[in-house]
């Protein structure tokens, strides 16, 4: 299940509802072209996608089992966390062809925090999308979202999401135990990044561009 930062800031009442209401009204687009909020139309091509073991394996944090019936509690779960702007779930369908890519957001707006997780549907995997799209998405989650803290996990044998996040970035804070759906855990690596330290690291790389 979702768990917030290790790190524990309070938001004040303001930027908890500024941070509800940007969730809320948040486009997708910001994490990239054709991104679209999951909606029970996406159901049946979401459980294709993560049927495959390449996709979902490493993710704790996915409705389990992976039946047509859980990922569409998922999905509902994901619309009503969007209404009360703590979290969105968001798609590209591949032009009617199923879906080639997710992302699941979820936020603590009374920590101004966040988490992600995501995948890439396995015939594009390691030819550095992924890398971009990370890149790109943990900018929107700054900006757009207006968060100022975003955890991050992988499991340690993930080798390509453990250089992806070191790349970015992100500060390495240890290890911690995930739960997933169905109660088993399993043991991550963790990393944090704070917003300061993000517009620092891309004022760095521009300087250097
Ligand atoms: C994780 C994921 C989104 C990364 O996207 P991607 O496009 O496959 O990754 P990239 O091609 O950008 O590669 C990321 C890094 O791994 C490296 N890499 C890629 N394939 C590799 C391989 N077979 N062996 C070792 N390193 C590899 C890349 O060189 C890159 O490292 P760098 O930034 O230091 O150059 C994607 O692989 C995926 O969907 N995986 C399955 C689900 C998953 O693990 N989600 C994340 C859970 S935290």
């Amino acid at each position: 299940m979702s768990a917030p930062p290790k790190t524990v800031l309070t938001a004040s009442p303001e930027e908890e509802a500024e941070i509800r209401q940007a969730v809320r009204t948040a486009d997708p687009e910001g994490l990239g072209p054709n991104r679209v909020i999951a909606g029970p139309e996406h159901v049946e091509a979401l459980l294709e996608l993560l049927s495959d073991p390449e996709v979902s394996e490493a993710i704790y944090d996915l409705p389990r089992p992976l039946t047509l019936e859980n990922v569409g509690a998922w999905v509902a779960d994901f619309a009503a966390k969007r209404a009360r702007g703590e979290g969105l779930l968001v798609v590209t369908p591949d032009f009617g062809k199923g879906i080639l890519s997710y992302s699941q957001i979820t936020v603590w707006p009374e920590r101004a925090s966040a988490e992600m997780a995501g995948a890439m549907r396995a015939d594009i995997q390691g030819g550095g999308g992924g890398g971009e799209g990370a890149v790109r998405s943990f900018s929107w989650i700054f900006d757009a979202l207006k968060v100022r803290l975003i955890g991050l996990t992988a499991a340690p044998d993930n080798i390509r999401s453990v250089k992806l996040i070191d790349r970015a970035g992100f500060v390495r804070m240890g290890e911690r135990e995930s739960r997933r759906a169905d109660g088993s855990t399993r043991r991550s690596l963790y990393w944090e990044m704070t917003r300061d330290g993000w517009a620092q690291l891309q004022a760095g790389m521009a300087g250097k561009a």
